[in-house]
């Protein structure tokens, strides 16, 4: 019998996930369905039931119902409650497991460039995106700062993670440098960029965007400044992995799926 997924988000128009769990069955052998599912900005958790009714054995969660799925799970796995958000379920009878496989998806495609362990990592942000993978870069041994425009919020994301996470001002950032910089702001969806000196950039380092699918004007200054640039694409296609792996306890091999949906 074929076992029932979907992403639930709004807009949901967009999304690469059914293909790329699409890919990740056939390459592993699974029989599975996989559909993109528009849930009203109201209707979350009823659109989670329905599923649950129709027997679908879980679903992914995107913009912008990540912290009602993170109120709605029964039991939550230590990154999901860490980040404070979910964007995994496993339904299995009346629990609903949380968890949040966005951190560990960005960890493992940065490994596949550079070791994190002890390395100087700039996080730009303290909204949802931020939150989501700080626990997986401390795991993974990064020296994590956190630096964001309103800076109540960034200290609030210092305190969450209790001291662990070094935070300052755009300001203090002059004079510091990073092996990785990673850009976990909305700022692009708008053209804009955080007012980052073109100095923190070590040699060799990596710059990261969350966004995919287009160019922003902090991925162009940080090629600019001499870093190397990576897009969300990777991490899109990680995350994705590590939810097939929570349901179906298989691994897809990304590789081939990252280069069938690179443009
Ligand atoms: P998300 O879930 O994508 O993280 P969010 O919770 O709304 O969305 O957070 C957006 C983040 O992008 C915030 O850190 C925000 O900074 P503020 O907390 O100061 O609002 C950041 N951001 C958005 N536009 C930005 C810009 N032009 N420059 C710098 N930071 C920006």
């Amino acid at each position: 019998m074929t076992d029932k997924y979907a992403v639930i988000g709004n807009p949901i128009a967009h999304s690469k996930s059914p293909l790329i769990h699409q890919m990740f069955a056939e390459q592993t052998g699974h029989d599975i369905s996989y559909e993109a599912i528009l849930a009203p900005p109201d209707g979350f958790a009823a659109t989670v039931e329905r599923l649950r009714m129709a027997g679908y054995c879980g679903c992914n969660i995107t913009v912008p119902f990540k912290f009602d799925a993170f109120q709605l799970a029964t039991k939550l796995t230590e990154r999901a409650a860490a980040a404070q958000a979910v964007n995994t379920l496993k339904f299995d009878g009346a629990t609903m497991l949380g968890d949040n496989t966005d951190g560990a998806g960005l960890v493992r495609d940065i490994e596949r460039r550079m070791v994190l362990q002890a390395k100087r990592v700039l996080l730009i942000g303290a909204g949802g995106a931020a939150y989501g993978v700080v626990l997986p870069l401390l795991q993974a041994g990064a020296e994590l700062t956190v630096v964001n425009r309103t800076p109540e919020k960034a200290q609030r994301l210092g305190l969450a993670f209790a001291g662990k996470v070094a935070v300052c001002s755009y300001r203090e950032l002059d004079g510091l440098v990073f092996d990785c910089v990673i850009n976990a702001t909305s700022s692009g969806l708008f053209g804009e960029m955080p007012e980052i000196p073109d100095s923190i950039f070590a040699p060799g380092a990596w710059a990261y965007d969350m966004m995919y699918g287009k160019q922003t004007p902090f991925m162009a200054f940080a090629r600019k400044s001499g870093a190397q640039v990576v897009d969300g694409l990777g991490m899109l296609v990680e995350q994705a992995a590590e939810a097939f792996f929570l349901w179906r306890g298989v691994r897809p091999d990304t590789m081939p799926v990252i280069a069938a949906l690179r443009p």
